[in-house]
Formats: structure tokens, C-alpha cells, sequence
């Protein structure tokens, strides 16, 4: 599957031009799943990590899903600053990534490694505002993500990606997921609201 998606994403026009990495969220990748049926193994592989995840959290019921998956196609030196995502679910999937000699996942550093500049990391925050000020009890984790990687997460979480050192491109896919009980409660009223 990642062979064929990284195919996809190093031939096809939408990913090849310059503002690409400004637009990509800007669309939804399975408007191209008739192109490349990789897609579709990716989106069922999302779902279904999707079931798992909110089963391991305590989400139980039925749901109506709504979600958006976007690429990310770095390039050397690419970076994506500090930011958490309006929806209330998250997850990346990692097609392609530079290889590293760091442990996939890295969550109990001194917060004196918070502020070292690691390479072609995804660094996940301590959630608590201000947490970081006085130290001891600041949490912070870092990935060092491999092709095949999925990771899921709330979509609150403060994250943020440094840049890679690789002449390739890094190649990944995001997810939003908005999940809404299908079974309100009777205490609470539903409109449609158009403003
Ligand atoms: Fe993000």
C-alpha cells in the first residue's frame, strides 16, 4: 500500500505544484480514491483504527461519523509550527518518513530535551496551558515516526512537526474525525441552525 500511495502522491499533478502544502487540508483525498484504490485500503484502515481507539478511550455507541483526510507532502526542510485541529478526533498515517536512530516513541525525556531541536519529529504537548513554566510537572512526547505509523490522538492536543533532513519528500496522511451520538438525550433540543 505505501509503495502505491507514494506513487500516487510523487506523480499526481495536485500534489506536484508549489502552493500544494498550502491547500491541503483544503480538499478531501478520497475525491481521488477512483485513481488509486490505495486510498481506499488507507481509509478502512483509518476506520477501523478509528473503532479501536474510541473503545480504548471509553467512547461507546452509535455514532454518526464525519471525517476529512488530507495529504501532507513535505519537502526537505517542510515544518508545520504549533497547532491542534477543529474536530474531536485525530490521526496521521505515515507513508514515507526519513530514517532515523531515535525509538519510535520518546515520552519520558527531561523537559531540558523539550527545547532540542530533533529532526523529523511530531511533537505532542503537554496539553495543561503553561504546564512547561516551573518544570516538574511538565509531559511532552515525541514520535519518530516509520513508513507504516499510525497514530491517533485528541484532536485538542497542541502538536507540531520539525523540519527533515531528507532530499525525499515526507509523505503523510491526516485525519479529522467529528462524531456525534446518534442517541441524544431527551434534555437536549435539536435545530438546524442557518446563519
Ligand atoms: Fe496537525
Amino acid at each position: 500500500m505505501n509503495h502505491r500511495l507514494r506513487y500516487f502522491f510523487s506523480t499526481h499533478e495536485r500534489f506536484l505544484c508549489d502552493d500544494q502544502a498550502e491547500k491541503s487540508d483544503q480538499g478531501n483525498l478520497m475525491e481521488h480514491a477512483s485513481e488509486e484504490p490505495a486510498l481506499g485500503e488507507l481509509d478502512s484502515l483509518f476506520t477501523d483504527c478509528l473503532e479501536t481507539y474510541c473503545r480504548e478511550i471509553g467512547w461507546r455507541g452509535d455514532f454518526d461519523l464525519e471525517y476529512q483526510l488530507f495529504p501532507n507532502v513535505a519537502p526537505k526542510g517542510h515544518y508545520v509550527p504549533s497547532h491542534n485541529h477543529v474536530s474531536h478526533i485525530s490521526a496521521v498515517y505515515y507513508v514515507h518518513t526519513q530514517p532515523v536512530d531515535r525509538p519510535l516513541l520518546v515520552s519520558d525525556e527531561d523537559v531540558t530535551q523539550y527545547w532540542r531541536p530533533d529532526r523529523g519529529a511530531l511533537i505532542l504537548h503537554d496539553p495543561r496551558f503553561n504546564a512547561s513554566l516551573c518544570g516538574g510537572w511538565h509531559y511532552h512526547a515525541k514520535v519518530f515516526p516509520r513508513p507504516g505509523t499510525m497514530i491517533f490522538f485528541p484532536s485538542f492536543l497542541w502538536h507540531e512537526v520539525t523540519p527533515h533532513d531528507s532530499e525525499e519528500a515526507r509523505l503523510s496522511v491526516a485525519a479529522n474525525f467529528f462524531l456525534t451520538y446518534r442517541n441524544v438525550p431527551p434534555y437536549l433540543r435539536q435545530r438546524q441552525l442557518t446563519v
